[in-house]
């Protein structure tokens, strides 16, 4: 998808506050009768806010399920020292507001292969998880949540997903020293099952390397990892095809800026993790700030390439093929 991609206009029908810091957000088309495209459990959508001049697009799971378009909903966790997108949903959009979202993208699906599923979610890391509970459940096939909180109080979903599911959740509440058996977990699993991670990233890496360290099968490991582009200092690109200079701003990311330019660049997650951005480094006189976790150690080494989603610059001279 890309700046030009064609967009679906929603209206933003209910927000329900779900914990402090989280609100769900239930999005159906602006077009009476018009359903909305169908998804499979684990796939997000890119939300388009125009705030005060600035156009953000912020990628988020959807939550419902999939068996149901008439509706989406995604949830917001509130990060007061982000970027200002989930600031935007919190404060500035009420129901009855119009956006524009992307058609879904699914790069966290059901492995049908799995012969058991093993889902472990952390905090906000629940929502994609939602959808592919209702999708597993509708189709049969075995699974069961080990979801890590801070506290009840802040568990999003905790008590829906207990009554819809019941002994297939468990519930991880930090404030009172509980914590995930990962080790008794996953080395008691039959063959055939696949495990799916989702959380903050110190969580993903501890489920991925307990379970490569136990002789998991790489195909077995799945994880939905994306990142919110870094800030930092300004500083100035060449786009060697548009013939453009581009300034990128201190909370801009380097894809927002070649966007605000008028240039269209391909995206998909706009979190590093796709691929579907990268982009050839023309020259270099500097250093790049790899942020992304798609491009190999060599790749980023060679200086050849970037993620414009998430990475940065520091030096006099970036020119990229664009
Ligand atoms: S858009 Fe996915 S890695 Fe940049």
């Amino acid at each position: 998808m890309s700046d030009k991609t064609p967009k679906i206009a929603v209206t933003v029908t209910e927000i329900a506050e779900i914990t402090p810091l989280i609100k769900r957000f239930r999005f159906e088309p602006c077009e009476a009768g018009l359903a909305l495209p169908t998804f499979s459990g684990g796939a997000h959508v890119v939300v388009e806010m125009q705030d005060e001049g600035v156009l953000r697009r912020n990628p988020y799971s959807l939550m419902s399920t999939p068996l149901d378009c008439a509706s989406y909903t995604i949830s917001v966790r509130r990060d007061e020292l982000g970027r200002g997108g989930s600031m935007f949903m919190h404060g500035k959009v009420r129901e009855g507001s119009k956006l524009l979202i992307s058609h879904p993208v699914n790069l966290f699906p059901v492995d049908h292969r799995a012969r058991k599923n093993l889902l472990f979610a952390g905090g906000i890391g629940i929502t994609p998880f939602i959808a592919m509970m209702a999708q597993l459940a509708a189709e049969s096939l075995p699974f069961e949540l080990h979801y890590s909180v801070r506290s009840f109080e802040h568990g999003a979903y905790v008590e829906e997903l207990a009554r819809l599911y019941g002994h297939r959740i468990h519930i991880y509440c930090d404030d009172k020293g509980e914590a995930i058996p990962l080790n008794r977990l996953i080395g008691n699993q039959p063959l055939g099952t696949h495990l799916y991670v989702c959380g903050p990233a110190g969580m993903i890496e501890w489920v991925l390397s307990t379970a490569r360290s136990l002789g998991w099968p790489e195909q077995a490991l799945h994880h939905e990892r994306f990142l919110a582009p870094a800030t930092g200092a300004p500083y100035d690109i060449t786009l060697a095809l548009s013939g453009k200079t581009v300034h990128v701003l201190p909370q801009q990311s380097m894809l927002e800026a070649i966007e605000s330019a008028g240039v269209d660049a391909p995206y998909m997650c706009r979190g590093g993790a796709c691929g579907q951005c990268e982009c050839r480094v023309l020259e270099l006189d500097g250093t790049l700030l790899h942020n992304d976790h798609y491009l190999t150690a060599e790749e980023r080494a060679s200086g050849t390439k970037v993620m414009p989603c998430v990475s940065r610059f520091e030096g006099r001279t970036l020119v990229l093929e664009l």
